[in-house]
């Protein structure tokens, strides 16, 4: 008998080209996953459709609808409970979510950021590792906990800044790692490989990473 297949729901704001590279691993054979829900709080954001594409069911949730971030973060989290997700992964959802709300996901909540975390947390990260000059720039996919951007992380995607790149640039040429990076996460989450050790430490196989795994010719590494 096969295993039941991990349970997923995804949040996201925006095109949603991290959602199409899980779906796109999912249908490929390599993620043995099944998404249960796409949620959003634009009704517009590109991942719906995409998740509509896929015969994924969706929901939106607008937060002038809600008196509070509160409130709005509960009832989504109540439908989160109800589409039977075991794990969440936020892939551009450009929220914060309120620490009590989110409480009983730490452990089985991760999310994609476009730096190499712990630098960069927050917004225009491209930007930042540009005017900062720094060499490398890169990706982090980690575990939520109630600190935005703050959670452990779990692994990194690392590219070289090229003389000239603009912040598009930059941008374009990380995304393409990001679509790596995610389903690699998800598939070792869904092969029950990773743990979050409370309350700031992950475990691969049962041993604690001293660094995030990093993403190399396509494969995650210790
Ligand atoms: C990605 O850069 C991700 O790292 C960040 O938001 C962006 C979402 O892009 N959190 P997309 O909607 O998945 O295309």
């Amino acid at each position: 008998m096969t295993a039941p297949r991990l349970r997923v729901a995804v949040l996201a704001s925006g095109r949603g080209s991290n959602l199409q590279a899980l779906i796109v691993a999912r249908d490929a054979g390599v993620l043995p996953v099944d998404f249960v829900v796409v949620g959003s709080d634009k009704p517009n954001a590109g991942a719906l459709q995409l998740a509509k594409d896929a015969c994924i069911p969706t929901f939106t949730l607008n937060p002038k609808d809600f008196a509070n971030r509160r409130d709005f973060d509960f009832e989504l989290f109540r439908r989160l409970d109800a589409s039977g997700a075991q794990v969440l992964v936020l892939a551009g959802f450009m929220r914060i979510i309120d620490g009590e709300a989110l409480a009983p996901w730490v452990g089985r909540m991760i999310n994609v950021h476009p730096s190499l975390l712990p630098k960069y947390r927050g917004l225009h990260t491209h930007r930042r590792a540009l005017e900062a000059g720094d060499a490398e720039h890169g990706a982090s996919v980690h575990y939520v906990t109630a600190e935005l951007d703050g959670g452990p992380v779990i692994a990194q995607a690392r590219i070289a800044i090229q003389p000239g790149d603009d912040e598009g640039q930059l941008a374009q040429r990380l995304l393409t790692f990001e679509h790596q990076l995610l389903p690699a996460v998800l598939k070792l989450i869904a092969e029950q490989r990773l743990d979050l050790i409370a309350p700031n430490r992950v475990a691969l196989d049962g041993k604690l990473l001293d660094t995030p795994l990093q993403l190399r010719h396509g494969a995650l590494v210790d």
